[in-house]
Parts: structure tokens; C-alpha cells; sequence
């Protein structure tokens, strides 16, 4: 099948429309088989609950073209655990782990046009979300559910694509509370962070860099990413906190920094360690691994990239992760399968 026309090589982190998306929903207690539907449209109650009292959640996954043309995704058996876990947090019927996989093969092969060559540097972004759909005023959860998946070919997150960027410790409003519901993918997580990222980037700032919310010390992520730095004394360090996403990106770089033979760290990162940092990034699906050139906090800068140039253990590490999700590097750990497209 011939490819989309699109210009591969200039896209962004923005929205196209494909050829259809997946529609399954859950009603008189079982999900149904599914449905492809044409167009990006979706008919919701008024009254559904996911439109008033935020039971929503979403996950984000990428697939990518090999050099002999299969579409390879990245782990996402992880991504259906990952789901299951927000839709229990917001009292959502979870979607079944295999159905979600089998779901995401469907939609891929429906849209494998739009599938970004090798080499363009783009990919194909999945974006399956969950709402409750049934028609109550009450707040209470919702007996029906619709499991949605659509895609679109997406560039870098970043406009500065894998150029280091600046990052502002934001003090002043949260982002999720500690025995909130940081650690799963909602809508409303990301909703609370807007009005951050207006402010950080009016400030001249890329994205801002959270702290823990109740003790304003500990660094939890960036607004659409987990953090982790290198230190100067060669350790991969993350920051364990339970307001923030596990990232599937960042549990696949621990253990490539092992492998590297770093050290890896995963607990509490003080804000004030930032000082015994060599090199930083942030990390997700989107984001990738992003390059920190600063962090600011307070009157404080730490520079942690000169220039555009971009760190030897973070180069390493994107080369790596990405080698292995477009198919050059070997997958020792069985993180990449192959979506049959016919
Ligand atoms: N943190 C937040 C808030 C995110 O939205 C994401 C993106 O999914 C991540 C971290 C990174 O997670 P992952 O690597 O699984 O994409
Ligand atoms: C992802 O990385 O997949 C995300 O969902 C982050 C989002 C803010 C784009």
C-alpha cells in the first residue's frame, strides 16, 4: 500500500487525522468486540461522567518502521498494564491486557499508511484513552465505559527536537498531591499543568520541573516526562515518588544504564543535589530522552549542557533506546514486537 503524503521529516508533536480509530465499549457488564470507525468523531451522553468528574485516562505508545519495512511498537504489554492501573485509580472497568494489545495491532494495520518511514525520524503515535460514558449526575462512577484508539504520525515533542532544553523548578502551584493520583495517566493531571507551562514558558523556560508537593524538596517530573541526571560521579539517578507516572521510557533506560555499567539510583533526588548533576534529560514516550541544557531554581541555574550540545552518557542512552525501538540495535530483552500488517 502506498504511504500518506505527508512531508515524513517536518513533523511536529501535533494532531492529524488518519483513516479511522477503534471504538469498543463496555455495557451490561462486558466489553465488546470493537468497532473501526471512519472519521474522528465520537457521540458521548451529555451526562457522562468522564465529561464532569474527570474519569478519563490515556496512555501514549509509538510504533516504528524497521529498515525491511515491518512496524515494530515499543513495549506494550507495559503500556496495557500501565492502562489497568489508571482505570482502577479512577474507578474505571480496566480493559483487558490482551484485548488492549490486540487493539492497537488492529488500528495500526487499519492506518499502516500513515506509518512514518525508516530513517524520517517520525513515528506513528497511539493514543488510546478511556472515558465513562453513562449519563449521571451524581458523582459516582459509571457503569458503561468506551475504550478509544486513534493515531497519528508525530515529530519530536519538543520544537527543539533532541536540542537540550531549559527547565524552571516550579515552586509555586503542584502538579499532583502525594496520596493523589499522580501515578496514573489522567486527563486531570495534565489539565492541572497548563496553567505551569503557560507561566514557565512566558519565563522563557521549555517545561517546568516539579517538586514533591508536600515538602517542596524532592524533584518529582516534568510536566509530560520523568527526570533523571547524571551525576559526577557517573550514577544514573531517578527521582521514586508516588505522584508521579512510571514511565515505560525510564524503566527501560535503568536497565540500559546498568547494562552501560552505571549505577542506578532510583530513590528521593533532593533539588539541592542538582548541583552534583553532569547531565540530565527527560524522558517519556513523547519526549524521548529531551536533552536539560538548565534548571533553574530559585536564584540558582545549573548548566548541565553548553550550547546544543548534548551530553556523551544521554547521546549513549538515546542511542541505545532508539536503536533497539526502530529494529538497528539488537533487543536482548524482548522489548519490541512486530505488528503483522496484512
Ligand atoms: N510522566 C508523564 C507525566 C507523562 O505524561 C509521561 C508520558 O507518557 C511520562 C512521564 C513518560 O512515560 P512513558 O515513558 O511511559 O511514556
Ligand atoms: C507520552 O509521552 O506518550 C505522553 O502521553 C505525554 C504527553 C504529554 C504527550
Amino acid at each position: 500500500m502506498e504511504k500518506a503524503q505527508i512531508n515524513w521529516s517536518d513533523l511536529s508533536f501535533t494532531y492529524m487525522e488518519t483513516d479511522s480509530h477503534l471504538e469498543y465499549y463496555f455495557r451490561d457488564g462486558k466489553w465488546d468486540e470493537g468497532a473501526v470507525v471512519k472519521g474522528d468523531q465520537v457521540s458521548l451522553s451529555i451526562a457522562a461522567t468522564c465529561l464532569h468528574y474527570g474519569q478519563e485516562c490515556f496512555e501514549g505508545l509509538k510504533v516504528f518502521e524497521d529498515k525491511n519495512g515491518d512496524a515494530l511498537v515499543f513495549r506494550i504489554d507495559e503500556n496495557a498494564k500501565r492502562l489497568k492501573h489508571s482505570a482502577e485509580t479512577l474507578m474505571m472497568e480496566p480493559f483487558p491486557e490482551e484485548k488492549f494489545i490486540e487493539a492497537i495491532y488492529r488500528l495500526v494495520r487499519e492506518n499502516k499508511r500513515f506509518i512514518p518511514p525508516y530513517g524520517s525520524g517520525a513515528s506513528l503515535y497511539i493514543r488510546p484513552v478511556m472515558l465513562g460514558v453513562s449519563g449521571l449526575v451524581g458523582v459516582k462512577p459509571s457503569d458503561d465505559y468506551l475504550f478509544l484508539a486513534f493515531c497519528t504520525p508525530v515529530g519530536p515533542y519538543f520544537p527543539t527536537g533532541l536540542k537540550p532544553i531549559k527547565l524552571l523548578v516550579e515552586e509555586t502551584w503542584d502538579r499532583a498531591a502525594p496520596e493523589g493520583v499522580g501515578h496514573a495517566k489522567a486527563g486531570g493531571n495534565y489539565a492541572a499543568g497548563l496553567r505551569v507551562s503557560k507561566k514557565v514558558k512566558s519565563l522563557g523556560y521549555q517545561e517546568a520541573l516539579y517538586l514533591d508537593a508536600k515538602q517542596k524538596k524532592y524533584i518529582d517530573e516534568s510536566g509530560p516526562a520523568n527526570f533523571f541526571a547524571i551525576t559526577k560521579d557517573g550514577k544514573y539517578v531517578t527521582p521514586k515518588s508516588n505522584s508521579i507516572l512510571a514511565s515505560i521510557t525510564n524503566k527501560s533506560l535503568m536497565t540500559l544504564a546498568r547494562e552501560m555499567g552505571m549505577e542506578v539510583e532510583q530513590r528521593p533526588v533532593d533539588i539541592a543535589e542538582m548541583d552534583t548533576f553532569k547531565e540530565a534529560g527527560c524522558c517519556g514516550t513523547a519526549a524521548v530522552i529531551t536533552p536539560v541544557k538548565t534548571i533553574t531554581y530559585k536564584d540558582k541555574s545549573v548548566t548541565l549542557a553548553e550550547g546544543d550540545e548534548v551530553g556523551p552518557v544521554v547521546t549513549s542512552l538515546y542511542n541505545k533506546l532508539t536503536g533497539i525501538q526502530c529494529g538497528d540495535e539488537e533487543d536482548t530483552h524482548g522489548w519490541v514486537r512486530k505488528i503483522e500488517l496484512d
